[in-house]
């Protein structure tokens, strides 16, 4: 593991909530138990258990958000979240979380509402940013390009980080529309896209086109989770948007396919997830192989590293092993996949000289 360690990383396509520690859920949740909020012992079996299906995915996050709820908390992840990515030598990491709405749901059923915690999508996102600025001072952190570097003359490693805010599939318009109004007063913040992410049994593509739309006219760029269901309609309507990237596309169909390919549309690859979901049936026929071979950009991503148990060097050691890849062409694709982050080019170009470095000093035998 260590070379794939060792290797500089982009990553487009992590949720912060799904990105949480084991360690920290798990101690979030025994507080919680101390406190009368919830019944540890109910909750323990489904945080410890491995290989969980798509269902059982969305029933984790329901529970992460009940512990997961208060400004102290998203910070304390916030901050855990980018330092574990960057210990991998992560350099670029695009972040993207959901705005909370003020209520949290158990297993899909609303439970409670949060304004007794004073919790809005405002101040949730506050406290995502307040994460930003207090990640160790190991830590080089450039999170946005008007604010000023946090570098120390002690920092072993440098990380950029910007943010992209999800809507999730639950929400109306108007909360989808309040997310992207949100985004654009957070600009100066690091914030510089939307995701379209949720259960994707659930919503409508014609509830959230709206404020996509609007998002776009007004400068931000859009990533879109699509395909993680047998949904022809909406994939063929995804890709008639054509988002800057999108997530998934597993269960594309001959169509879709010929339709992304002509489109170019990168795609963020999540091996782990796609088959801890059952979204792909096992690795031997993943997409990843066709896309590579057809010079498709695509970009290996984690989605939920915690609660997939994984990581993005992992990842890249698994397409190694998987699909028969060598050192060397995984190091282009990691450093390909500067050309689709959505960060500006100065940032493209001080990555490329990132990429450049480590690949005279990197061994690929
Ligand atoms: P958060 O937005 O930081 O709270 O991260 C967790 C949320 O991301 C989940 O509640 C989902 O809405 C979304 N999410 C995480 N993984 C997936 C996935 O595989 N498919 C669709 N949505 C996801
Ligand atoms: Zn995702």
């Amino acid at each position: 593991m260590d070379w794939w360690v060792s290797m500089p990383k982009v990553e487009l396509h992590a949720h912060l909530n799904g990105s949480i520690r084991n360690s920290t859920l798990l101690e979030l949740a025994r507080d919680m138990g101390e406190k009368g909020t919830i019944v540890f012992s109910d909750f323990e079996h489904v945080i410890k258990k491995n290989d969980r299906s798509l269902r059982e995915v969305f029933k984790l996050f329901d529970l992460i958000h009940i512990v997961t709820t208060d400004h102290k908390t998203i910070t304390r992840i916030t901050k855990e979240v980018v330092e574990d990515f960057a210990a991998e030598n992560v350099v670029y990491l695009e972040l993207r979380t959901t705005p909370k709405v003020p209520e949290c749901y158990n297993f899909g059923k609303l439970l409670q509402r949060n304004d007794s915690i004073g919790m809005s999508k405002r101040s949730y996102m506050e406290a995502v940013v307040e994460g930003l600025r207090s990640v160790s001072s190991s830590l080089d952190i450039n999170f946005a390009c008007d604010y000023p570097e946090k570098s120390s003359a002690t920092a072993e490693k440098k990380i950029y980080v910007r943010l992209l805010l999800s809507i999730d599939r639950r929400e109306s318009t108007a909360a989808a529309m309040e997310t992207v109004n949100l985004a654009l007063e957070m600009r100066d913040m690091g914030v510089i896209g939307i995701d379209l992410s949720g259960n994707p049994t659930i919503g409508e593509w014609a509830t959230f086109f709206p404020a996509l739309k609007f998002a776009r006219e007004q400068g931000l760029h859009i990533t879109l989770h699509c395909g993680e269901v047998p949904n022809p309609v909406e994939i063929q309507a995804m890709l008639h948007f054509l988002p800057g990237r999108i997530g998934h596309a597993c269960c594309f169909q001959d169509e879709e396919w010929k339709k992304l390919k002509s489109s170019k549309i990168p795609v963020e690859i999540c091996l782990t997830s796609n088959i801890q979901t059952e979204t792909i049936s096992s690795m031997d026929v993943h997409h990843f192989a066709e896309l590579y071979k057809a010079k498709h950009p695509i970009v290996l991503c984690t989605d939920d590293s915690g609660v997939f148990s994984t990581n993005l060097s992992n990842e890249y050691a698994l397409a190694a092993n998987t699909f028969g890849l060598g050192k060397a062409e995984l190091f282009e694709l990691a450093k390909r996949a500067v050309n689709f982050i959505y960060a500006g080019n100065r940032v493209k170009m001080e990555l490329i000289e990132v990429f450049e470095s480590a690949g005279r000093t990197l061994e690929y035998n």
